[in-house]
């Protein structure tokens, strides 16, 4: 990562998180401070799998979509084909999920706990071609930090309980 703001961004995130356990908790400050802080975003958030399914989670953003089957729509073809996926022009792939239509690029990344992927984390442009290999390392870092500072067992355990 040679990008300064985004390795400020990274510091800053896990000055965060140092204190606090909870996965749901993080994952929402990882939310405001990538949407507050990058321009030309407008969604990002987290999808989790429960039941089989991707399930929103916490984002910031305008109001989505609240269920993704596995294999539907950019966010389920991340977790079918297990990688990230960046798209230049959402308009053109096929079966994409037009939760606001303001997007124009997006990029998906499965969230691999334990060799699983229990989620998705999704940010949206209004641009096209927003997203570069810079982008995709800075969220790579924080999703590193996210999965090893907090108790993603116990976030696991709720979701399979409720
Ligand atoms: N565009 C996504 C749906 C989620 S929204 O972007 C928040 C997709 O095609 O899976």
């Amino acid at each position: 990562m040679e990008n300064k703001f985004y390795l400020e961004l990274i510091n800053q995130y896990s000055e965060l998180i140092r204190d606090e356990k909870d996965f749901l908790t993080n994952a929402a400050n990882l939310n405001a401070l990538i949407y507050h802080n990058l321009p030309n975003l407008n969604w990002v958030g987290f999808y989790m799998m429960k039941d089989g399914e991707l399930v929103l989670s916490t984002f910031q953003g305008k109001t989505a979509c609240v269920r993704i089957e596995v294999g539907k729509g950019v966010c389920g073809k991340c977790v079918e084909w297990k990688k990230t996926l960046i798209v230049d022009n959402v308009h053109n792939f096929e079966g994409h999920i037009a939760c606001d239509s303001a997007s124009n690029s997006e990029i998906t990344i499965p969230i691999v706990y334990k060799d699983k992927i229990i989620g998705v984390y999704d940010v949206d442009s209004p641009i096209f071609s927003r997203f570069t290999a810079d982008e995709n390392s800075l969220f790579d870092e924080l999703l590193k930090l996210l999965l090893n500072k907090s108790n993603v067992d116990r976030f696991i355990n709720y979701y399979k309980a409720s």
